[in-house]
């Protein structure tokens, strides 16, 4: 290994090589991605755009140790995730991974702030006051008390993502982080996430904003699965 290849190496959150992910239904079977090599290095922050169906999902369920590929290996700073038991999968998830939903998966009868703060549930402390203080970041400090039912979609989230970093992972995964978004908010939230990618964090957010791709280092495209198809 070179100098160079052994700093990108140790800088890589992420990887998948050769990955592929069959879905098998009563249908028949769907390549969801096919021979998918990508990787994610700390502070970088990679779109992932293509249409609907392409594998955006599934590769971003892949990413976050959510869903295993067929075939191919996915490394989680330069660990084989292969090898880990269930229990150690959830855990490496819950230390490392920070992810936005494409529909949130928040509870609904947890307020703003306990929803941010459920992640932390299994760690010592009280994280009440970072789960505060992340809301403010995202401009919610007026909705600490709100449940889900009592918020917009956009203010929803903005939770999500509050939630996404209160383990502070390597890595935030987000799908469609501004789909529920008008320009001005989605300003803010591409500024935090830009912000916290600076800080360190590898970021991946599926898109289909023009504005998520002017805030990014990289865009890879997927189609049918495969990443720069045609
Ligand atoms: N659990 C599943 N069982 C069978 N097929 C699935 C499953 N999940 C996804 N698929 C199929 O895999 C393909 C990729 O789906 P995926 O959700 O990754 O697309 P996407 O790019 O995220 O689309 P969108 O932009 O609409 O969210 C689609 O053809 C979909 O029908
Ligand atoms: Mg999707």
């Amino acid at each position: 290994m070179t100098p160079n290849q052994k700093r990108e190496a140790e800088s890589t959150q992420l990887r998948l090589e050769g990955v592929t992910k069959r879905y098998e239904s009563g249908g028949g079977s769907v390549t969801a991605l096919e021979d998918v090599d990508f990787a994610v290095q700390r502070g970088e922050v990679v779109a992932v755009v293509g249409p609907s169906g392409s594998g955006k999902s599934t590769m971003l369920n892949v990413l976050g140790l959510l869903d295993e590929p067929t075939s191919g290996s996915v490394e989680l700073r330069g660990r084989p995730v292969a090898g880990l038991s269930p229990s150690e999968r959830t855990d490496a998830r819950r230390e490392s991974i920070g992810f936005v939903f494409q529909d949130f998966h928040l509870l609904p009868t947890l307020t703003a702030v306990e929803n941010v703060r459920l992640p932390t549930a299994f760690l010592p402390g009280d994280a009440t006051g970072r789960a505060r203080d992340l809301l403010e970041r995202v401009g919610l400090g007026d909705r600490l008390s709100h449940t889900p039912d009592e918020l917009s979609g956009g203010q929803k989230q903005r939770v999500a993502l509050a939630r996404a970093l209160v383990n502070e992972p390597a890595v935030l995964l987000a799908d469609e982080p501004t789909g529920n978004l008008d320009r001005g908010t989605g300003t803010r939230i591409l500024d935090e996430i830009r912000g916290i990618s600076d800080g360190g964090v590898g970021v991946v957010a599926v898109t289909h904003d023009d504005l998520v791709t002017e805030y990014t280092d990289r865009t890879v495209r997927l189609v049918d699965g495969v990443v720069g198809g045609a």
